[in-house]
């Protein structure tokens, strides 16, 4: 496995691979690496002749009083959990590395100022609800990142969680859009033992809060009983799930019901599929989670 950290060197590794016709499959991460990851690494493994994982804390899909600063970098304890799954290259770039400040009308402003001055992809509509409404700019910030990536890595293949629902909806949007010539496969929510959807972020959790935190998922699934046994009425289901949840110490962004490509509302919708989404802090953590539904006919 190499661990690569300039565009050039990748890029020249990527040219000898397209040479001799071999297939890439890619995980872009920000690294700080748990199951759910490596769960993508191997499901990437059966898709292409190589594996590229990336591993970088994308400043821009941050915003301003977020996690950016402490978001956990752990490159070699990643590195030492990619080797065994025969992942081949690491790509870990400096934030320079992807965004030079040589955007000379920038010279004078922060770093953030200077990197948002850049060429960016934006995908309306679907960046601005739900997640998009309370982190204004993040989707943007994703799209920007990964398109960068995928021009950098030129994979046949690139995986991507449905834990992160909307930023894969996002993803799967500009891949189509823009003509990206990557197919874009995604890999089920990869949960602790209480149900907790594995994020990097539940590091941020107590030991007691990560059993208080495993109280979303049992609501989504809540929610799902109700609404496979005939329950149409959306809101209140989501009301007194968002309720529940402020009652047992979260600050709930929201739960929403919602079509699989998230066009809202879901109820004017004849389809038989739903995916319940949810935000929600835990102190000062944020949370998210999904779990789809089919109803029966
Ligand atoms: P990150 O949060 O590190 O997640 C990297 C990938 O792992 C994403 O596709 C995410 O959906 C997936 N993932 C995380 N937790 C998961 C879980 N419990 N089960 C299944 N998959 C899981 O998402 C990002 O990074 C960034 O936005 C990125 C796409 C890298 C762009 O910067």
């Amino acid at each position: 496995m190499q661990i690569i950290h300039t565009i050039s060197e990748l890029k020249a590794l990527i040219a000898s691979y397209k040479q001799d016709a071999r297939t890439i499959a890619f995980v872009p991460t920000m690294g700080n690496l748990h199951e759910g990851h490596l769960q993508l690494v191997s499901m990437a493994k059966n898709k292409a002749d190589i594996v590229i994982c990336s591993i970088f804390v994308n400043p821009l899909q941050f915003g301003v009083g977020e996690d950016f600063d402490k978001y956990p970098k752990t490159l070699q304890a990643d590195t030492a959990r990619l080797q065994p799954l025969g992942c081949d290259i690491v790509f870990a770039p400096s934030v320079d590395e992807m965004y030079p400040a040589d955007f000379s009308g920038a010279q004078e402003q922060t770093a953030q100022s200077q990197i948002v001055a850049q060429s960016q992809i934006i995908v309306p509509w679907i960046s601005d609800i739900l997640e998009g409404k309370s982190r204004p700019g993040h989707f943007t910030g994703v799209a920007t990142i990964v398109g960068k990536l995928f021009n950098i890595v030129q994979p046949d293949t690139a995986v991507f969680g449905e834990k992160d629902y909307q930023q894969l909806i996002v993803i799967k949007r500009f891949v189509k859009d823009l003509c990206f010539p990557v197919n874009i496969q995604s890999h089920p929510i990869v949960r602790e033992k209480n149900g907790l959807a594995m994020s990097s972020r539940n590091g941020y959790l107590t030991e007691q809060q990560k059993q208080q935190a495993a109280l979303i998922y049992q609501q989504l699934k809540n929610i799902a009983r109700k609404l496979i046994a005939g329950n149409t009425d959306y809101v209140q289901l989501e009301q007194t799930a968002s309720e529940t949840l402020n009652h047992h110490g979260f600050r709930t962004d929201y739960i929403k019901i919602c079509h699989p490509d998230l066009s809202e509302p879901a109820i004017s919708k004849t389809s038989r599929q739903l995916v319940i989404l949810a935000a929600a802090y835990l102190g000062s953590t944020r949370l998210i989670d999904n779990l789809s539904v089919e109803l029966k006919q």
